[in-house]
């Protein structure tokens, strides 16, 4: 294992975002492996986070509220802040999440059409000041990325419109943040891999 953020006492906090179907699951894995860090996601990065995401994504509950959608996310994420991601932070290790707060902030408050100003301000309670390093951005052709999803849960249902919303809203986040780095999710998985670790490398040395 190489590491290019070892020098810091406390963790480096990365998280993978991306419309559904760019491979972030699959990045964020090997990077934690190659980092040596802690793998995670939202929704479901806890025993309670992981009974949210049942709920939240659950195809038989079409009637589930957009702001009820966005609270329980809110909620997952400040369980997964309180039990995982802060504590192995502040023990020095390195947290990998497959997706965060910006998850929130595209599908929700673009997606879904709630604001993104609101849906911050729900999700800022949760987050009890933590806030990520390095947001890597997959990006992948919308029919692309919509062609890799299997069995579609409750959110991916939506289809192709939330879809463009959301990675049109990704796009303009990362657009002029030093601490986002835009990924081509295209090509083969160990290529992808070589491509986020020398953005790692770069932005976290
Ligand atoms: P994800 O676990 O990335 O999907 P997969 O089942 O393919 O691994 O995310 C599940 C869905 O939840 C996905 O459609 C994105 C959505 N989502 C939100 O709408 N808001 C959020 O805040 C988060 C974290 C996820």
């Amino acid at each position: 294992m190489s590491d290019p953020v070892a020098a810091s006492a406390r963790g480096r906090f990365i998280v993978f975002e991306g419309a559904d179907g760019t491979g972030k699951s699959t990045q964020a894995a090997r990077l934690a492996e190659r980092l040596d860090a802690v793998l995670t996601r939202e929704p479901g990065g806890t025993p309670i986070g992981s009974k949210i995401r049942t709920l939240v994504l659950d195809p038989d509950h079409p009637e589930l509220d957009d702001r009820t959608e966005t609270l329980l996310m809110a909620a997952d994420r400040a369980q997964h802040v309180a039990e995982v991601i802060g504590p192995a932070l502040a023990s020095g290790r390195h947290v990998v999440s497959d997706r965060h707060v910006a998850s929130s902030l595209a599908y929700q408050g673009v997606g879904r059409g709630l604001g993104v100003d609101a849906v911050a301000a729900v999700n800022a309670f949760g987050l009890d000041g933590v806030r990520p390093d390095l947001t890597v951005l997959l990006v992948l052709d919308t029919s692309d990325a919509q062609s890799r999803i299997g069995s579609p849960d409750r959110i991916e249902a939506a289809g192709s419109g939330l879809a463009r919303a959301v990675a049109d809203a990704y796009r303009s986040f990362a657009a002029d943040r030093s601490d986002w780095v835009v990924v081509d999710a295209s090509g083969s998985i160990d290529a992808v891999a070589e491509r986020v670790w020398s953005a790692v490398e770069e932005h976290l040395t």
